[in-house]
C-alpha cells in the first residue's frame, strides 16, 4: 500500500524536493528522480502539480540530461517566477570518468556548474533553453565538484542565489560554506560573498535556503550539512536551522545562533521552502528510506508540507492547514489502512505502541523506537550507512501534547503544537495497538 496523503514518486527513486513554487494558480513540486530504478542514479527532475498541496498530478519528467554541461545529471535547485515565466535553477553534473559497469553513478569525481532552464508556462520544458549561469568554480572561491543546490529568491528589485559549497580550511581539512550571488534579471549573476562557520564540523553544506520570516529581525537559514553526526549509529548528515545576519547589499552573512535539528526523527533531509498562496512559509522535506517501499516499487517520501513560524526566536513547524483540516472525522479505533491523526496528552507513565512503533516519555523528553518496524540492513546512495532506531526530542517538561500523523510507511509526531517534530519511516507495521496512561485521546480520519 502507498501512503495516501504523502507525496511519493509514482514509481522508482526520489530524493530532494526541488523547484517548489506556487505559480499561475498551482503548486509545482519537482524532485530529484532516477526513473529506471528504486536506487539513486543519473538525476532527472520529476514533476507534479497540485491546486491544494493535497492532491498531486504526475506531470512526467521536466529536466533530464541533454546537453554537454549536464550530461550526467540535473542535481537539486529551485524555481522563481520572472515576468510570468518559470525559471528553474539546477546544478549540472559532468563525470570526470565513466563507471564502465554503471553509467548512472560516477567512476571517479565530477564537476558541477549552476544552470537554468526557462519554461513559458510550467508545462513546456524545452531543453534548448538550458544555459550555464555560474560556471564550474575554482578554488579558493568554491569547490569545482562540491558546489551545488542553487536556491534563488527575490528581494526588492534584486534576485539572490545561495549555493552550498566546500573549501579547504586548514591542512587540507574540508569545511562547508555558502556562496551568495546577485542578479538584476535572474540570468546574469555576480558573486557577492561567502559565509563560513568552521566551528560546525561538516565538510559540505547541501541544499541551503535563506528567508525572512514575519516578526523576525534576522534571516532563517535552513541547510543540510554533511557528516555532522559522527556517532556511528545514525545517518551522519542532517538538516539544521539557525538565525543568520545577512546584508543583501554585500552578501555578508554570519551565523547568530546555535544550529538545531529540523526534525528529531533524523530521517529528514534536504528540505526546501517557499511561500504558499496565502503568504505562509511552507517547507517540504525528504524522508530518507534505506530500502524500497514495502511493495518494492518506489523509494523516497516527502513529509506533509509544514508551515514555519517564529515564536520568540524558536521555530515552530506545523502541518499545513490544507492537510490538517482534513482530519475531522472522529473515530474510536485506530486503523492503519487510512491516514489518521491521533491527538493525546503524554506523561511519564504513558506508553504507546502503534503497530510495533513505540512512543513514551523519559527524562522530560519524548522518545520513540522503531526497532521492531525497521530493516536492520539498509543502504542509501548505493552505500551502507548506519541508521538509528531510537530517537528523542529535547526536554519538553513532565507532560506534553502530541499529534501523531500516520500514513502507510510514515509517522510524523508534532510535539506541543509544533515546538518540535519527530518523523520516522517505518516498514511492515504489525497489528499491535496498545495505548496506556494517556489523557484526552482522540483519533481522527479524513472526512470524505
Ligand atoms: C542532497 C543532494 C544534493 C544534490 C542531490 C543529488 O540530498 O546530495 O546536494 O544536489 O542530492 O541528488
Amino acid at each position: 500500500m502507498k501512503p495516501k496523503l504523502h507525496f511519493t514518486p509514482t514509481k522508482n527513486w526520489m530524493n530532494d524536493p526541488n523547484g517548489f513554487i506556487y505559480y499561475k494558480g498551482e503548486y509545482h513540486l519537482f524532485y530529484q528522480h532516477f526513473p529506471y530504478d528504486t536506487k539513486w542514479g543519473t538525476m532527472h527532475w520529476g514533476h507534479k502539480t497540485s491546486k491544494d498541496l493535497v492532491h498531486w498530478q504526475d506531470q512526467g519528467i521536466a529536466l533530464y540530461p541533454s546537453v554537454d554541461f549536464d550530461r550526467n545529471g540535473c542535481f537539486s535547485g529551485s524555481a522563481i517566477e520572472v515576468d510570468g515565466k518559470l525559471y528553474l535553477y539546477y546544478t549540472a553534473i559532468v563525470y570526470n570518468k565513466l563507471n564502465p559497469k554503471n553509467i548512472h553513478v560516477t567512476g571517479d569525481t565530477f564537476i558541477a556548474s549552476q544552470a537554468m532552464m526557462i519554461s513559458p508556462d510550467g508545462k513546456i520544458f524545452n531543453p534548448e533553453t538550458k544555459q550555464v549561469v555560474v560556471p564550474v568554480l575554482e578554488e579558493p572561491l568554491g569547490h569545482p565538484t562540491h558546489t551545488r543546490d542553487p536556491k534563488v529568491w527575490k528581494e526588492k528589485d534584486t534576485y539572490y542565489m545561495v549555493l552550498g559549497s566546500q573549501y579547504a580550511y586548514e591542512k587540507e581539512t574540508m569545511k562547508g560554506q555558502l556562496l551568495f550571488y546577485k542578479s538584476q534579471d535572474g540570468i546574469h549573476w555576480d558573486y557577492l560573498n561567502a559565509m563560513k562557520h568552521p566551528e560546525l564540523n561538516s565538510n559540505m553544506w547541501e541544499c541551503p535556503d535563506l528567508f525572512k520570516l514575519e516578526k523576525a529581525q534576522d534571516y532563517t537559514l535552513i541547510m543540510s550539512p554533511e557528516n555532522i553526526l559522527r556517532d556511528g549509529k545514525n545517518y551522519p548528515s542532517h538538516a539544521l536551522w539557525g538565525w543568520v545576519d545577512f546584508d543583501p547589499s554585500t552578501g555578508e552573512a554570519s551565523l547568530k545562533s546555535e544550529l538545531s535539528y529540523l526534525d528529531y526523527g533524523l530521517d529528514l533531509y534536504a528540505p526546501q521552502t517557499n511561500i504558499d498562496k496565502d503568504g505562509r512559509r511552507v517547507m517540504i522535506s525528504w524522508l530518507r528510506m534505506p530500502q524500497p517501499s514495502e511493495d518494492g516499487k518506489w523509494n523516497g517520501l516527502f513529509t506533509y508540507p509544514r508551515v514555519i513560524t517564529n515564536h520568540d526566536g524558536h521555530l515552530y513547524f506545523n502541518v499545513h492547514p490544507n492537510i490538517e483540516s482534513l482530519f475531522t472525522k472522529e473515530i474510536d479505533t485506530i486503523t492503519f489502512d487510512e491516514p489518521i491523526k491521533i491527538s493525546v496528552e503524554m506523561n511519564e507513565n504513558s506508553k504507546i505502541n502503534l503497530g510495533g512503533y513505540r512512543i513514551w516519555m523519559q527524562d522530560q523528553a519524548l522518545h520513540t523506537s522503531r526497532e521492531q518496524v525497521f530493516p536492520s540492513q539498509g543502504t542509501l546512495f548505493n552505500s551502507s550507512s548506519p541508521i538509528g532506531t531510537h530517537f528523542h526530542t529535547p526536554k519538553v517538561g513532565d507532560t506534553c501534547h502530541i499529534d501523531i500523523y500516520l500514513d502507510t510507511q510514515v509517522i510524523e509526531i508534532y510535539v506541543n503544537n509544533g515546538q518540535y517534530v519527530l518523523s520516522n519511516i517505518v516498514y511492515s507495521m504489525t497489528s499491535d495497538i496498545n495505548i496506556k496512561n494517556v489523557d484526552h485521546l482522540k483519533i481522527y480520519q479524513v472526512n470524505e
